[in-house]
Order: structure tokens, then C-alpha cells, then sequence
């Protein structure tokens, strides 16, 4: 009698616990080892159907992404540029070159290339060459072969349930600006289309320059984003269900 109650209860919070797994997209596929090979492939396999958005994890799709703020810049100058209602195209495009793990630092290192496109309303103070500009029109930049090395420091969690999430620390990156860029403003010179097509000119023609002016705060906001995805991500799924490689000492964090 006692055994059998104990036998139900067993059984009722091992199937009620199981339950309580959201189940592992089928486009993620754990690996076995943390070989670049494997952990290169299963990135490779996870980005289109993460970039849809997985509704259950609550992540959102992410192509296009919609900046949900203005971003500011700096430029050289005295110039002040404000972005807004942007959106970036492309995070479906990111293609992984390389990835890779180090376990003694608890890192894993993204080496990708995406193609970008940049769109939003922009407005402009300040002086570029000899003109005094206070305008606003629509921005278009489209990059090509943007290459992104991204380090993600992060350790596993235990929660009350005793089940492992990875959780990010840290990250950092450094971008270079691809193999092409091509940037239009409209409007730059109110009412005059002739020289905004050569102050248009001049700043493709330093393409690496204004990429990172320009580019660099967006970059930094979609980075950041796809950061916070990543960690819903990890609470939504355990490390058991996201990675078949046993959980050691190491991935915990040091006291
Ligand atoms: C964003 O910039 C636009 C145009 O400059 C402005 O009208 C709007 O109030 C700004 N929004 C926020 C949240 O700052
Ligand atoms: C970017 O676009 C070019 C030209 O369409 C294509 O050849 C290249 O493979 C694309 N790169 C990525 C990372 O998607
Ligand atoms: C910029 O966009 C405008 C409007 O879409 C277009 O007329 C113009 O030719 C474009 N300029 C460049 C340099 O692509
Ligand atoms: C990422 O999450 C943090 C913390 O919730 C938040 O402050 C930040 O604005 C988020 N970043 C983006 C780009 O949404």
C-alpha cells in the first residue's frame, strides 16, 4: 500500500518534472564533444531557425530587427547624428566561419560574416567640409561580408529543480567592416541633390571609416540583443537537453 502511493508520487513528479521541459527545437542539435567541427556545424544549423524566433523561449524573429530606440552619434566634427525607426535586414545571412571553445576560460568564439542592410530616418547637426547641415531624410547602408569576432564568457547555474542552465557573463567583440559598403542618405543638402551626391561619394569612398562610425552603434545595440535572446535561450532550455558533453567542475564558476 505504503509502496504504491510512494511508487504514484514517484511517478507523478517524474512525469510532472519531465513535462515541465519545453522540448528542443528540432534545429538544434547538441553536440557530443566541444570539437570546432561540431560545435561550427550545429551554429551553422541553428541560426535560420533561431533568426524566425522561438516563441516558447520567448525570442521574437530577428530578420528584420527593429531597433527600439534612437541611437546617437558622435561624429567627428561637431556633427550629431540620430537614428531612428531603424531596422536591420540580414541576421539570417550570418554564415559561422568558425567556432570554437575554451574550456580553461570558459569562452566559446564566434568568427561570422553576415550581410547587412541598414535602414532607418536619420537627422544631422553639425558642420561636414565647409557646410553648416541641420537636415533629416532616410538612411540606407547595405554591408557586405561584415565580419564579426564575438568571445561569450559564460558558466552553468544550477537551479532549485537541479537542472544546469548556461548562463552569459560576458562578451566582447570586434567587427571589421566588411568587403563593400554602400551608404545613402537622402536629403543630406536640403534642396541640393548635386552636392549631396558628392559629399555621398567622398563618404563611400571611405567606406571603412564611416561603416564604423555609422555602423558600429548598431552593430553594438544587434550584438547586445541577440546577447539577450541567447540568454533566454539558455533559461528556457537545460544544458543537458542544448549539449550532450558531461557537466564537469569547470563549467561552474570558480569560487
Ligand atoms: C527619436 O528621435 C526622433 C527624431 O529626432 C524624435 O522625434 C523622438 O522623440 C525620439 N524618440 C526618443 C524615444 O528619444
Ligand atoms: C553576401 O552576399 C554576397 C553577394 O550576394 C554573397 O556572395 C555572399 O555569400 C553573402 N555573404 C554572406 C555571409 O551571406
Ligand atoms: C539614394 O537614394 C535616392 C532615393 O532612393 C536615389 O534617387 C539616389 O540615386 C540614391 N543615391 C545613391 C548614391 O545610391
Ligand atoms: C538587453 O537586456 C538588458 C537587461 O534587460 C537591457 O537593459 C538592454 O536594453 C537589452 N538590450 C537590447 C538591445 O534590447
Amino acid at each position: 500500500m505504503t509502496k504504491s502511493v510512494t511508487t504514484i508520487l514517484f511517478l507523478f513528479s517524474c512525469c510532472h518534472h519531465t513535462l515541465q521541459l519545453n522540448p528542443l527545437p528540432d534545429f538544434i542539435h547538441p553536440c557530443d564533444d566541444h570539437s570546432d567541427e561540431c560545435l561550427t556545424k550545429a551554429t551553422l544549423d541553428a541560426i535560420p531557425g533561431v533568426v524566425k524566433g522561438i516563441p516558447e523561449a520567448g525570442i521574437p524573429p530577428l530578420d528584420p530587427l527593429y531597433l527600439d530606440r534612437n541611437i546617437t552619434m558622435e561624429l567627428p566634427g561637431n556633427v550629431k547624428l540620430t537614428f531612428h525607426n531603424g531596422k536591420l535586414t540580414g541576421l539570417s545571412t550570418c554564415i559561422p566561419n568558425k567556432v570554437s571553445s575554451i574550456r580553461e576560460k570558459r569562452t566559446f568564439v564566434f568568427d561570422i560574416r553576415c550581410n547587412f542592410t541598414i535602414k532607418g530616418h536619420y537627422s544631422i547637426v553639425g558642420r561636414i567640409l565647409l557646410f553648416n547641415l541641420n537636415t533629416d531624410g532616410h538612411a540606407k547602408i547595405k554591408i557586405w561580408n561584415q565580419h564579426i569576432h564575438l568571445e561569450v564568457l559564460e558558466k552553468v547555474v544550477m537551479n532549485e529543480k537541479g537542472e544546469g542552465h548556461y548562463k552569459i557573463n560576458s562578451y566582447k567583440y570586434n567587427a571589421d567592416y566588411g568587403t563593400d559598403l554602400k551608404m545613402n542618405l537622402t536629403n543630406l543638402f536640403r534642396g541640393s541633390p548635386e552636392i549631396s551626391e558628392n559629399v555621398l561619394n567622398v563618404l563611400n569612398s571611405n567606406s571603412q571609416l564611416v561603416a564604423q562610425e555609422f555602423g558600429g552603434p548598431i552593430l553594438n545595440y544587434a550584438i547586445d540583443y541577440a546577447m539577450n535572446v541567447t540568454q533566454h535561450f539558455f533559461d528556457t532550455y537545460t544544458y543537458d537537453q542544448i549539449s550532450h558533453v558531461p557537466l564537469t567542475e569547470d563549467f561552474f564558476e570558480d569560487n
